[in-house]
């Protein structure tokens, strides 16, 4: 994929691997927008005020981005919320509610708006955003994981039904990354730049690839693959001391 001469909208880039994804397309040379609730966060880019959770303002955010950018080629799907949950008490289904409404749905809603105008256009890129979560869960985030293998398995349903119409759908599938509080609590995390110059080097390659898998999050998406499952199921299983009373 040429991330040089593009024009970008990344929800989900006011912060985070979405921010930073979207400098890297910028310094490459692309027209860059971002999108989320929070856009003060962001001066040094364009940005649009987006929920992801509102179909009205992702409408009307999508008329705005492409009133002024009718040649936008380029959709990311970052907005995402990771949050806890303990599973032995039914208040977390608040969190099970949003993560749901945020990382899934939204991403759907997302999709929804862009895909008649890449079609149209007959050439472009959706990027979706899981998680190697996705592929091996944590069980300290049980529904980010479920959110994540949906998203996954959207991805691939989409980019089957959009063969032949020219739109690219690659998925990226972070691992930890030292951002969105990971920073405090996983020392595995990793730095975003190093994470964004393999990103950047996968993305880039021809094809590009349907999944943006960088070297540490291998063992999670291959986990099953590989035999791994179990084992590293059991060793993640003991962030559950985490939770009140465990
Ligand atoms: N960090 C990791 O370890 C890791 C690992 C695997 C996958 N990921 C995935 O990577 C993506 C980015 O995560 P991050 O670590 O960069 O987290 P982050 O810094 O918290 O960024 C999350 C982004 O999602 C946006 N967002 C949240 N709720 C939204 C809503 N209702 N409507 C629109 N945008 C919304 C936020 O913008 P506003 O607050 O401005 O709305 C922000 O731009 C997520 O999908 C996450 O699941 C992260």
């Amino acid at each position: 994929m040429d991330i040089s001469n593009r024009t970008v909208l990344i929800v989900g880039g006011t912060s985070g691997i979405g921010l930073g994804l979207a400098r890297r397309f910028a310094a490459a040379g692309s027209t860059v927008i971002v999108g989320g609730r929070d856009t003060s966060r962001v001066d040094d880019l364009e940005s649009v005020r987006i929920d992801v959770t509102d179909a009205a303002s992702v409408l009307t955010a999508r008329d705005h981005v492409l009133a002024a950018h009718p040649d936008l080629d380029v959709v990311v799907t970052m907005s995402g919320v990771l949050l806890q949950e303990d599973l032995r008490d039914p208040a977390h289904f608040g969190a099970a509610e949003t993560t749901i409404a945020v990382n899934l749905l939204g991403t759907i809603r997302v999709i929804d708006a862009f895909t008649p105008h890449l079609v149209t256009r007959g050439a472009g890129d959706i990027i979706t955003v899981t998680s190697g979560i996705g592929f091996l869960p944590f069980p300290l985030m049980p529904s980010y994981g479920a959110s994540k293998a949906g998203v996954h398995a959207y991805t691939e349903a989409l980019r089957a039904q959009l063969s032949g119409a020219g739109v690219t759908v690659t998925e990226l599938i972070p691992p930890a990354v030292a951002t969105a509080g990971q920073e405090k609590v996983n020392p595995a995390a990793l730095p975003l730049d190093g994470f964004l110059d393999e990103v950047v080097g996968l993305l880039t390659q021809t094809p590009t690839p349907n999944e943006i898998v960088v070297q540490a999050a291998q063992r999670l998406r291959w986990a099953e693959r590989d035999g791994t499952y179990a084992g590293l199921l059991a060793a993640r299983s003991q962030s559950l001391a985490a939770l009140p009373g465990r």
